[in-house]
């Protein structure tokens, strides 16, 4: 089988038509790496025809964010998705997907996309939403697949399918890392050594987080504070302990699951990291 790169919403169409079997969709924005290539794994485990979209989409840009040198990489994205068997790569131009220019009509993530990444990147989410929205809808899969390391994206992404009836099935796919604990993201390409290994602070204070979760919510939040302040590499933009549905801040003594989230600058790259714990009563 070879996989197959189309550019328009029309090819894309013509390509889906004569298609039999569930779609399964894995949305990125390229710089394709084995996170991306793991999406895409489970999505193969289950579905007959794997679509991977490479999209850059500016609408979830501030115009101080890193749009203009975000990595593009498309031909070795299309070279990882012919290993992994997709079947189609749909690559549009900002043209293509926003032909009337910026949309006036723009999905609203509502309180849940004004905390934590929505409270440092305003209007972040109604830009992830409205495109997401809108490649499903050009897609129109049966699966979409996206992953536990942009917990926050993947909590509304979920509610929008289920607040707005969209008939498809969202799955979590977990977060992929390095071996020396790194989750993967097309950002790294921007660390050179020294802030590489600055940036491990982050994988490491989650893990010293969760090594506390027995011991209850300001346990974790203590161990994990006290490795990011000991990393005079990173800048801390929010640790937050929250519930996994509603992203309220839980009070100590709160038993069961919750999300230990970090994002922190490490020179000029913004990176972000979470895990999900399990919160004891002691
Ligand atoms: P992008 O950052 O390219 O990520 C695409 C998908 O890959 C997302 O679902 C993301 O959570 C997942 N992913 C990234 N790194 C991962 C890792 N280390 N382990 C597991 N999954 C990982 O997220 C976006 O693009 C965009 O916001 C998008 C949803 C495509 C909308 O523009």
């Amino acid at each position: 089988m070879t996989t197959r790169l189309v550019h328009t919403r029309q090819e894309l169409r013509g390509a889906l038509a004569n298609r039999s079997g569930e779609i399964g969709v894995v949305m990125t924005m390229g710089a394709l790496h084995a996170g991306h290539r793991e999406l895409i794994k489970v999505a193969r485990r289950r579905c007959e025809v794997i679509v991977v979209t490479v999209f850059l989409n500016p609408l979830q840009f501030a115009p101080s964010e890193d749009l203009s040198r975000y990595p593009k990489t498309l031909e070795s994205d299309v070279a990882l998705c012919a290993e992994e068997n997709v079947d189609l790569v749909f690559a549009p131009d900002v043209e293509e997907v926003y032909p009337a220019g910026e949309p006036q009509v723009r999905v609203h993530a509502g309180p849940l996309g004004d905390v934590l990444e929505g409270a440092s990147r305003p209007g972040h989410f109604d830009g992830v939403l409205t495109v997401v929205a809108k490649l499903l809808h050009l897609t129109s899969p049966d699966v979409a697949y996206f992953g536990q390391k942009d917990a926050q994206q993947l909590l509304l992404i979920s509610r929008m399918a289920s607040d707005l009836n969209f008939p498809v099935e969202v799955v979590a796919v977990p977060t992929v890392r390095d071996d020396d604990g790194l989750a993967l993201s097309s950002r790294n390409m921007y660390l050179d050594g020294e802030s590489r290994r600055a940036a491990l602070a982050l994988s490491r204070a989650l893990t010293a987080g969760a090594a506390q979760e027995a011991a209850g919510a300001e346990a974790v939040r203590r161990a994990a504070r006290d490795v990011l302040d000991a990393e005079p590499g990173v800048r801390t933009d929010y640790l937050a302990l929250v519930e996994t549905s509603t992203l309220a801040e839980v009070p100590d003594g709160t038993t069961g699951p919750a999300l230990l989230a970090v994002a922190a600058r490490v020179g000029t790259t913004r990176l972000i990291d979470n895990v999900i714990v399990t919160l004891g009563g002691s």
